[in-house]
């Protein structure tokens, strides 16, 4: 088995994925939270795909927006949380 994406996955806890200029990629089944009320958003199904870039009109999920907006989502080498 492999982390790298388009694998399937190799531990029981949810991975993420940042894809260049593009979404954040959770493969396994988790539970999604709104930060401000704290309800649980529902994903339709998994993978999901969440917006980094700020211009999905369907937040916090992907619509494709970030194609052709110039985003730039590359992450920084030794970035650290
Ligand atoms: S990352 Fe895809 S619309 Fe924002």
């Amino acid at each position: 088995m492999s982390d790298h994406p388009g694998k399937p996955p190799t531990r029981d806890k949810p991975n993420v994925t940042f894809f260049k200029n593009g979404p954040l990629q959770i493969r396994e089944p988790c539970k999604l939270f709104d930060g401000d009320t704290q309800k649980e958003i529902v994903p339709k199904k998994f993978p999901v795909y969440l917006c980094r870039c700020g211009g999905s009109q369907n937040k916090p999920f992907c619509d494709g927006a970030h194609n052709g907006m110039g985003f730039d989502g590359t992450c920084v080498p030794g970035a650290d949380g």
